[in-house]
């Protein structure tokens, strides 16, 4: 039997989630799929921003770096991300851009492994994470290569040789989930050491960290975690290798004792070693607002919506749209993927385009990758009844076609 917009309402109507969506500034005429590039903006930032810059900043001034906690900002935050994705006190802080911290700890990670070179990612992961080794490896001077591998030759590409094996958990084309334990467990068993990325992870599925026994991990607060355009990364460093290799951006935060003004170098041996210096108060003020509403969330009912949102999608998509050229790239199986469906098609762009002017909002990954992203906290059932159905008429009418919708824009 069909799918009905009945149905969906159902589903929405049982929701244990729904409540969450009120306390999002969603546009009533505005279909949002993009939480996986930038999530909506929490109601409670617009206050907590406000209360950062009049209260902490604007009358106590300079005295909040003490009394409002801003010292410890990256921490406290930090700790709370931890909760969030299987790691403890102390082995997280909420700081730089998520590139900056991979250059971090990939730095790390190789002084670590220093007679081996090699250096595993997947062909086709986020380009700023292989940008940022090309960049470090070109300034270590050490002979370091980066090995490109399909995703499906992973473990055999796991050899002796593999000093670190870096990779994005989620796909942030195709939505493919990798297999952080058995990929961390194999990459152990050859000596190497892991780096994970959870941009398109953390938020919307369960991670255990500690319990696969991570080396390292990095993630961006702006997609899943609903923390602003551009709000502060964080990394990851298990406690087991904190307070033996220092990372190389050794700024005034991340000296033993930072207001003591030494001439020189003394690293903390802490998580604290992986700050640098000052960090944008009011970003991380509004990036904790979306992370303590995820926290408040429980996270299994938000990958069990997220998976269901996934299945349903492709149902309308396999039960209206069968007759046009759009591939599902993301894998069926809902365990095998994180919270997006992307599909595939050469006038994906001018589709995506088409689709903003009448309110539904995914985006597009060159050369032909639609994605179409699911917040469980405030993406609705039925918001993918009414995305089809406007999908749809684009399609039947090549409303695409219009010159207006294939003009090239900066972000696409
Ligand atoms: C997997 C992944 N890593 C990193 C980034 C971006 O890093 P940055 O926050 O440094 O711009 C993105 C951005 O979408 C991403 O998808």
């Amino acid at each position: 039997m069909k799918i009905t917009r009945n149905d969906l309402e159902e589903l929405d109507n049982r929701d244990p989630l729904n409540q969450y969506r009120s306390e999002f500034n969603i546009p009533e005429d505005i279909l949002y799929f993009d939480g996986n590039s930038l999530g909506a903006l929490p109601s409670a930032t617009v206050h907590r921003v406000n209360e950062v810059i009049l209260n902490e900043w604007g009358s106590n001034l300079i005295n909040s770096w003490n009394s409002s906690g801003w010292y410890t900002l990256s921490e406290t935050i930090g700790n709370k991300i931890a909760k969030l994705i299987g790691a403890d006190d102390g082995e997280i802080v909420c700081v730089d851009g998520t590139g900056l911290n991979i250059n971090k700890v990939h730095a790390v990670a190789l002084k670590m492994r220093k007679n081996r070179k090699v250096i595993l990612m997947e062909e086709t992961g986020f380009p700023t994470d292989a940008y940022i080794t090309q960049g470090l490896i070109d300034q270590l001077e050490q002979g370091h290569i980066i090995r490109f591998i399909k995703k499906d030759e992973i473990l055999d590409a796991i050899t002796d040789e593999v000093a670190l094996v870096s990779l994005t958990q989620v796909h942030y084309k195709t939505g493919h989930l990798f297999d952080m334990k058995t990929i961390t467990q194999k990459a152990h068993a050859a000596g190497a050491l892991v780096v994970w990325d959870l941009s398109h992870s953390a938020g919307v599925l369960p991670i255990e960290l500690n319990k696969c026994n991570v080396d390292f991990a990095v993630g961006c607060t702006y997609k899943f975690l609903n923390g602003g355009p551009g709000s502060p990364g964080y990394l990851y460093v298990s406690k087991r290798h904190q307070g033996k290799q220092i990372q190389p951006l050794t700024g005034w935060w991340s000296h033993k004792k930072p207001f003591a003004f030494e001439q020189n170098y003394r690293p903390k041996n802490d998580i604290g070693q992986f700050l640098s210096g000052t960090q944008p108060i009011i970003a991380l003020a509004a990036a904790e607002v979306g992370i303590d509403m995820v926290l408040r969330a429980d996270i299994a009912l938000i990958r069990r919506k997220s998976i269901e949102l996934g299945e349903i999608f492709i149902r309308l998509i396999q039960e209206h749209l069968i007759d046009y050229d759009l591939d599902i790239v993301t894998p069926r199986n809902g365990a095998d993927r994180g919270s997006q469906i992307s599909l595939s098609s050469p006038n994906g762009f001018a589709i995506i385009q088409a689709l903003k002017e009448v309110g539904v909002i995914g985006d597009f990954r060159s050369p032909d990758n639609m994605r179409f992203g699911f917040a469980p906290l405030y993406t609705r059932y039925t918001d993918l009844w009414d995305a089809v159905k406007k999908l749809q008429v684009i399609m039947e009418n090549d409303t695409w076609r219009a010159e207006r919708f294939n003009n090239p824009i900066d972000v696409t």
